[in-house]
């Protein structure tokens, strides 16, 4: 399998519970290494942009207020098969379908506060990558 790379982000609900390092230490055990990572709050406009692809669906504004409410970890995960292990680490978007023991079983309230986002494809790992450092 290639090596990979993909993105992160802990949510702030996650933050505010203080699950940071717990959450970072499921992708350093799981064989993910943490490549380039910051923690910063978002402006309406970056959350506005890097969920452009929502922008039609009727959560979209709320997505933007969710991910604007306090401070995210975004981090670059390398490893082989990353995007899926990333997936599969997180679980299913909503928490309640979440199989036991993923990060979003775990920690996640609801689809919307759901701890953590990670790139679903290569093609949006790349654009996610880039657009939080474009310097990689
Ligand atoms: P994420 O992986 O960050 O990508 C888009 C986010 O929209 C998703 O996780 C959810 O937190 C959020 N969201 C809110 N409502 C919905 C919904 N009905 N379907 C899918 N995603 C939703």
């Amino acid at each position: 399998m290639a090596v990979e790379r993909t993105l992160s982000i802990i949510k702030p609900d996650a933050v505010s519970k203080n699950v940071i390092g717990q959450i970072l230490s499921r992708f350093e055990s799981n064989g993910l290494k943490i490549v380039a990572m910051k923690m910063l709050k978002l402006t309406p406009e970056q959350a506005g942009e890097f969920y452009a692809v929502h922008r039609e669906r009727p959560f979209y504004k709320d997505l933007v207020e969710y991910m604007t409410g306090g401070p995210v970890v975004v981090s670059v995960l390398e490893g082989e098969g990353a995007i899926e292990l990333n997936r599969k680490l997180m679980g299913a978007t909503d928490p309640k379908e979440a199989e036991p023991g993923t990060i979003r079983a775990d920690f996640a309230e609801d689809i919307s506060a759901n701890a953590v986002h990670g790139s679903d494809s290569p093609e949006n790992a790349e654009r996610e990558v880039r657009f939080f450092f474009p310097e990689l």
